[in-house]
């Protein structure tokens, strides 16, 4: 037998039974030729002393231990000498004096200490069964897992099914680009890895499902950041026979649950609701960090005849000006000023307007162009943005989306520059809803599903859908959001085949491709469709919050790095000539020259 109890279990009232421990060597200590060490299993540590009156062979052995070895132990536990108690750990309290010892496994020495933060995560990933095995990793799998479980207690509870629908499957349009996997059956043929369930969940509801969800893995070729992996989980979700307030409130219901049951916290029973429209206007976000104000002031009407061009020359384009007050920041460094500019500008903007309002007289405020305002627009500046001595005003001028955003992301930064969330662990949620269904692309010259194309167009903008007024017609979707961060989407569902032709046709799909692409979804409607909608949330992104972490690749086992590497199995990888003849594939990528074209 390898273990009586586990490394976190042993107590006071077990002093004196001889018990059986596995684990590793976390640490070792020789205190005047005794030998102490800490063994870890996943759920803790307790401290094995090694006594040569105890066992000679054992305490001998004891000196060739090192750290991450693997051992078992047996030995009685016995209550640990006045004033060597350790409080940390739960442990802390006994000691197992070791009888006998097998070393099960030896280590080498690690590429790199498991108790010290190491900043150099390509390493961390290269090990990552070592990383693994560090407290803060192993507590967040396991939340990960409290989580998963949570979620399938609370929707089963709901009458929801979980079902599992094909990875080798067909692409869905969700705005990212495919995975696709070749197929030696069918020459010349490729499946897609799915970027979500979306099509084969609401073929679920036409099958009379009814309650639908899947802890589901989904695939998007995409560029990475802290929130996005290629592969990622979500906990889909679909039901007939719902309205919007239905869903909401089951994902309002399941969160509950999951914060309960993961970290013992009680959240709101109903989340705040926002439409996009305000979320963008206020915030300048359509996912709203709300744990501070700094909200953004319409000054359109203001200043649309100020003198500075900026300003005037936006409005008189149909544009809007919009600002911000960063209270008690007027003595921002230049060099913090050149920072936010350049970020503005990245984001699209000319440049970052800015008054350093360093006392109540407009002489003492520093900024480009405040001469050229005239009383009338410094009171009303004074008025709304509540300006005080020493706030620093910062303006973004611009189409009202794109002002919006940018200063919507200055806002972020200046509230990260000033520390406005440091210690907060105060959990925001959110509904943004009424999204626009349809959102321009210039580039392409064409309308895209702003968030995919079987959403449900709003009842009141149905007509303007018909008179191809499309930038004016709100879709029946919601996001749910945390802290700033999108942890969910969903809408309600077309299921009419003709309204999903009309939404095919708008989006620019040709009567040929929809009967290429969406007859299995078209040729289904036309069956006998119940209503349906549905949600997906983000379990990554969830479980990252929920744990505290800042990226989702702290919970995940297995994550890529942002190139898309596994760097332990070192894949993606190169395939042999033969495994693409058998797929009747070839590989352009070694014809093509470094930066020439192919
Ligand atoms: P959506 O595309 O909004 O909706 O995805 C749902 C949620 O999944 C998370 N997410 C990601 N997480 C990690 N890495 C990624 N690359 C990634 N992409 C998205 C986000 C997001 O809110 N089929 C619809 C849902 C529906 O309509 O029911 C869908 O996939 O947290
Ligand atoms: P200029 O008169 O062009 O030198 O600009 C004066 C100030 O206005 C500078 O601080 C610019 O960064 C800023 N600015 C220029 N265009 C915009 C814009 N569209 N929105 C906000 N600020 C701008």
């Amino acid at each position: 037998m390898y273990r009586t109890h586990h490394c976190n279990e042993i107590r006071k009232e077990h002093i004196g039974e001889v018990v059986t421990l596995s684990g590793w060597v976390n640490s070792t200590r020789d205190h005047g030729g005794v030998i102490f060490i800490d063994l870890r299993d996943r759920e803790g540590l307790t401290q094995a002393v090694f006594r040569p009156e105890e066992s000679q062979e054992a305490a001998k052995l004891s000196h060739t231990l090192r750290h991450e070895d693997v051992l078992r132990i047996e030995g009685r536990v016995a209550d640990r000498l006045e004033g060597t108690a350790n409080d940390k750990l739960e442990t802390g309290d006994v000691e197992v004096v070791v009888q006998k010892v097998d070393v099960i496994s030896r280590s080498e020495v690690l590429p790199f200490q498991l108790d010290k933060e190491l900043s150099n995560e390509d390493l961390r990933l290269k090990h990552r069964y070592l990383d693994l095995r560090r407290p803060r990793m192993a507590r967040n799998l396991q939340m990960r897992h409290r989580v998963a479980k949570a979620t399938r207690d609370f929707l089963d509870e709901q009458g929801y099914l979980e079902i599992e629908t094909p990875v080798l499957s067909k692409s869905t349009p969700e705005g990212a680009r495919d995975f696709l996997v070749p197929s030696r059956l069918n020459p010349g043929k490729f499946y897609a890895l799915p970027q979500a369930p979306q099509q084969y969940k609401q073929l679920l509801q036409v099958a009379g499902v009814d309650k639908y969800f899947q802890i589901a893995r989904c695939f998007r070729d995409e560029d990475l950041r802290a929130d996005r992996q290629p592969e990622f989980t979500q906990v889909d979700i679909e039901a007939s026979f719902v309205e919007q307030d239905q869903i909401l409130a089951l994902v309002e219901g399941l969160l509950g649950r999951c914060f309960k049951e993961a970290l013992g916290r009680d959240i709101p029973a109903s989340f705040d609701r926002l439409t996009y429209r305000e979320a963008m206007d206020r915030y300048g976000s359509d996912k709203p960090e709300r744990r501070f104000g700094m909200e953004l002031i319409d000054l359109t009407e203001e200043l649309k005849e100020c003198e500075f061009r900026v300003f005037s020359g936006a409005v008189s384009k149909g544009g809007a000006v919009k600002a911000i007050n960063a209270k008690g920041f007027a003595d921002i460094s230049t060099g913090q000023i050149d920072k936010l500019t350049k970020l503005a500008q990245e984001a699209g903007a000319k440049g970052l307007a800015y008054i350093q309002a360093r006392d109540v007289d407009r002489s003492t405020w520093r900024s480009p162009f405040v001469k050229r305002m005239t009383d009338a627009e410094i009171e009303a500046l004074r008025t709304k943005l509540e300006i005080e001595p020493g706030d620093l005003i910062l303006f973004a001028a611009d189409q009202w989306a794109e002002a919006c955003d940018v200063l919507g992301r200055i806002r972020l930064a200046v509230g990260e520059l000033r520390g406005l969330l440091a210690g907060n662990t105060d959990l925001d949620f959110l509904w943004v809803t009424d999204f626009p269904l349809l959102g321009y692309n210039e580039e392409e010259d064409k309308w895209n599903a702003v968030h995919h194309p079987f959403t449900r167009p709003k009842a009141e903008d149905m007509e303007k859908l018909e008179a191809g007024d499309f930038a004016n017609v709100r879709a029946e979707a919601y996001d749910v959001v945390l802290n700033g961060n999108e942890i969910g989407g969903g809408s309600i569902r077309i299921h009419e085949q003709d309204l999903q032709q009309k939404m095919f046709t708008a989006l620019g799909v040709s009567e040929e491709e929809q009967a290429a692409m969406f007859d299995h979804i078209l040729t289904a409607f036309s069956f006998g469709a119940p209503p349906h909608g549905g949600l997906a949330l983000g379990f990554d992104r969830l479980v990252m919050l929920i744990c505290g972490e800042e990226s989702i690749r702290e919970v995940i086992a297995f994550p890529k790095n942002n190139k898309g590497v596994d760097l332990m199995s070192d894949s993606p990888a190169g395939v042999d000539f033969k495994q693409l003849r058998e797929l009747y594939v070839r590989s352009v990528a070694k014809e093509k020259k470094p930066g020439g074209d192919e």
